[in-house]
């Protein structure tokens, strides 16, 4: 193992009972408070993909555009955000997702990206993996090869790369 993973994790604050009762939060505020850690956690990501032919960086609404553009600018994507809805002032494709409670959206500009182009996908965390299969969804309804799903933490109890279906997904830190 890296031991620059092994410092990232250190960074990442755990909140208990946010944002309810009986859930362990994982609070990457702290890791970006570290610029070590944060730089560290970047270069990872860009030192996987470099050179891999990566188009597109599509980081998913919020926490997803604080470690998406600085992975685009690095390797030379563009950087496409996926918002949550009413956001995006252009015409849009829409993907809802479920919840543990209630269901989300996200939406993608039309055009943003071109059929064929590749296409890697960041947030900062999958859980059940609901919100990366719906990114992976407009990526590909826009015709687009979605590479691989990128996040800094996966609770690997909650399974969801299962609902990836075999999409590769690449996480620095499994919290259990
Ligand atoms: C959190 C997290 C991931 C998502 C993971 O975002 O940042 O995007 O949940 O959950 P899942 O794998 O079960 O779909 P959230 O929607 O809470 O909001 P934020 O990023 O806008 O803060
Ligand atoms: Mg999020």
């Amino acid at each position: 193992n890296d031991p620059r993973i092994v410092e990232i994790a250190s960074t990442i604050r755990e909140v208990p009972n946010f944002p309810k009762p009986g859930i362990m939060f994982k609070d990457i505020t702290t890791l970006l408070l570290d610029h070590k850690a944060f730089k560290n956690t970047v270069d990872l990501f860009v030192e996987r993909y470099t050179g891999m032919g990566i188009d597109v960086v599509a980081g998913i609404e919020a926490r997803g555009f604080i470690f998406g553009p600085p992975i685009a600018l690095a390797i030379g994507a563009k950087f496409v955000p996926l918002r949550k809805p009413g956001k995006l002032p252009g015409e849009v494709i829409s993907e809802k997702y479920v919840l543990e409670y209630g269901s989300d959206c996200l939406e993608m500009h039309i055009g943003a990206v071109q059929p064929d182009e590749r296409a890697l996908v960041v947030d900062d965390l999958v859980a059940t993996g609901g919100t990366l299969r719906a990114a992976i969804n407009l990526l590909e309804i826009a015709g687009a090869e979605v590479v691989e799903c990128a996040c800094v933490i996966e609770l690997p109890e909650l399974k969801g790369r299962q609902k990836l279906e075999g999409k590769p997904l690449y996480v620095l830190v499994e919290s259990h």
